[in-house]
């Protein structure tokens, strides 16, 4: 049960890191998750996502929970080889129902560990104000049965092999002042309006932002399994990083390359 505790590496990663070919590069693809054949295997350096919620919103396909977590298990064990050695994986997930509480963060901690990766911390995202108000008090004002409303998300942070990457030629990014601040456990920013992206759950730059400057090197390439609308793409090249997206709705690939090649379009003529 403890195993993993005693496997984890601490020295630095080996430096083998093969190259993802150019007309994949840079791209949101129409593929599922589940099958990354495509992939060169140790060739991704940073992952940056949040799965479908097990909640009906549009894309969602209402899975079980036995279901979800399949599908969870399936692209994670697919991602594992893709990985550079001490490579890293940020996961955003809500934890969901009251009858009863799904601890989803639990099952998928888990699930992670089996796989085989370490796991370096969790953060919680505080979304405060912008959380929504949702009044299901449960009891109203009586101990009866009273019902916690979330505002918070997590975000769970893995490294496969080794914790500590292989630094070689390749420049941080990240500020005294950021780095003081990402590597506290609690991150407090709003959400982002889903109306405004055309997108259902698109998560805000400021998350994928910080998981970026804390957890990659300038030039690294950043995948997202689950890319919707192109946020992890459009951060990754606003901090100068390669990314990588895979997508099954076309209308959501559609957008996410709409949104990426316009960035790369204002930074060539803007
Ligand atoms: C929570 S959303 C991601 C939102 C994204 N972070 C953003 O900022 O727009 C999850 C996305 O995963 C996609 N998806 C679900 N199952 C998938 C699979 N097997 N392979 C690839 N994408 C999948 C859904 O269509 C949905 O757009």
């Amino acid at each position: 049960m403890y195993e993993h505790i005693e496997k984890v590496r601490t020295d630095s990663s080996d430096n083998i890191q093969n190259t993802i070919p150019p007309d994949m590069i840079n791209k949101t693809h129409q593929s599922d998750s589940r099958d990354l054949s495509e992939i060169p295997d140790s060739s991704i350096h940073l992952v940056v996502t949040s799965p479908p919620y097990n909640s009906r919103k549009l894309y969602d396909d209402d899975l079980t929970l036995h279901e979800y977590l399949s599908l969870i298990k399936e692209v994670f064990e697919s991602i594992f080889p893709k990985l550079v050695d001490g490579g890293r994986i940020v996961i955003n997930l809500a934890n969901i129902g009251r009858k009863p509480y799904i601890p989803i963060t639990d099952y998928v901690s888990h699930i992670f560990r089996e796989i085989g990766f370490v796991q370096r911390g969790e953060i919680i995202w505080d979304k405060g104000a912008s959380a929504g108000s949702s009044c299901a008090w449960g009891s109203w004002k009586s101990s009866s049965n009273p019902v916690l409303r979330d505002v918070h998300e997590y975000l769970l942070v893995f490294s496969k092999g080794t914790l500590k990457r292989h630094k070689g030629e390749r420049n941080d990014t990240i500020s005294k002042t950021e780095f003081m601040e990402y590597t506290k456990s609690i991150w407090r920013f709003n959400t982002v309006s889903a109306k405004k992206i055309g997108h259902p759950a698109p998560f805000p730059e400021e998350l994928v932002y910080r998981c970026i400057q804390l957890y990659s090197f300038e030039g690294d390439v950043i995948f997202d399994p689950f890319m919707g609308s192109g946020t992890t793409g459009l951060v990754a090249l606003k901090t100068n990083r390669k990314f990588l997206g895979f997508e099954l709705n076309r209308d959501y690939v559609d957008l996410a390359n709409d949104r990426t090649e316009l960035y790369l379009l204002n930074r060539k003529y803007g």
